[in-house]
């Protein structure tokens, strides 16, 4: 590669193999799975319950890593990388959004938001007022000092959705985010996916059961049994 301009690639995964369980229990979960996510794109991968979606999830956010293959992130073999380089790279350049929100509830908003920068050894004043903008952001200007059990579902994932991206992360993954949402709700948090997206520059990669919400999404991977089985792009 020349130049110092940004990869045309931000995630490349090929020959990916992952097993899980113990002793005789082990089983394949992915086969063989190869793809590749430009900067920006915004991609879903949906399947049937139990096809690996999760555990891609897991290996692509450098919580785990693939038994065999290349996972390369930002031109970096990352499946080979160690614990504190991934943790690194976790904390700086992948956001990570639940279905089940993951709030801490002893916490406000604005400290749910501005924790992550606090690891990061930013001043609590900085970290504050980042976490300040990015809840407006998000359209909660009137509740960072909530803590989640006084927010409806929705608010809470528009929480959770600006501690992901308050780093300004490369890459957003999303797994079921609006599994817990009503439609109405659910079609909002991928509306600010969208916005966020096209703002930032960040990459989405989500994980859906919902046929509405991945046929918004220009590009949709499928998983049958551990692989890929389907890769479409529709025209924006
Ligand atoms: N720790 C584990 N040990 C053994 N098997 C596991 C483990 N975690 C997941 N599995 C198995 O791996 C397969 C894929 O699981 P995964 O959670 O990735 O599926 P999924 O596509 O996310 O499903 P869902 O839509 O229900 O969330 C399943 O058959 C599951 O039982
Ligand atoms: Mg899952």
């Amino acid at each position: 590669m020349t130049g110092n301009g940004p990869p045309m690639t931000l995630l490349e995964l090929s020959g990916i193999h992952k097993a899980l369980g113990h002793g005789s229990g082990r089983v394949p979960v992915l086969r063989d799975v190869s793809f590749a996510i430009g900067p920006g794109e915004v991609c879903a991968i949906t399947g049937a319950s139990g096809s690996g979606k999760s555990t891609l999830l897991t290996l692509i956010g450098l919580l785990d890593r693939p038994d065999s293959g290349r996972l390369l992130f930002e031109g970096e073999n990352v499946a080979r990388a160690t614990a504190d380089r991934q943790a690194s790279l976790r904390g700086r350049r992948i956001g990570f959004v639940f279905q089940s929100f993951h709030l801490l509830s002893r916490l406000t908003a604005l400290d749910n938001v501005a924790l992550p920068f606090l690891y990061r050894g930013l001043s609590p004043r900085a970290c504050r007022g980042r976490a300040e903008a990015m809840l407006h952001r998000v359209g909660l200007a009137d509740r960072i000092g909530h803590r989640p059990d006084e927010l409806s579902g929705g608010q809470r994932q528009r929480v959770a959705i600006a501690r992901a991206l308050v780093g300004r992360p490369a890459l957003l993954l999303a797994d079921e985010p609006t599994g817990n949402l009503d439609s109405a709700a659910a079609r909002h948090i991928l509306d600010l996916f969208f916005e966020l997206n096209a703002e930032t520059g960040v990459a989405v990669i989500l994980v859906t059961h919902d046929p509405g919400i991945a046929a918004r999404c220009p590009r949709r991977l499928t998983i049958e049994d551990g692989r890929l089985t389907a890769d479409g792009r529709q025209a924006p």
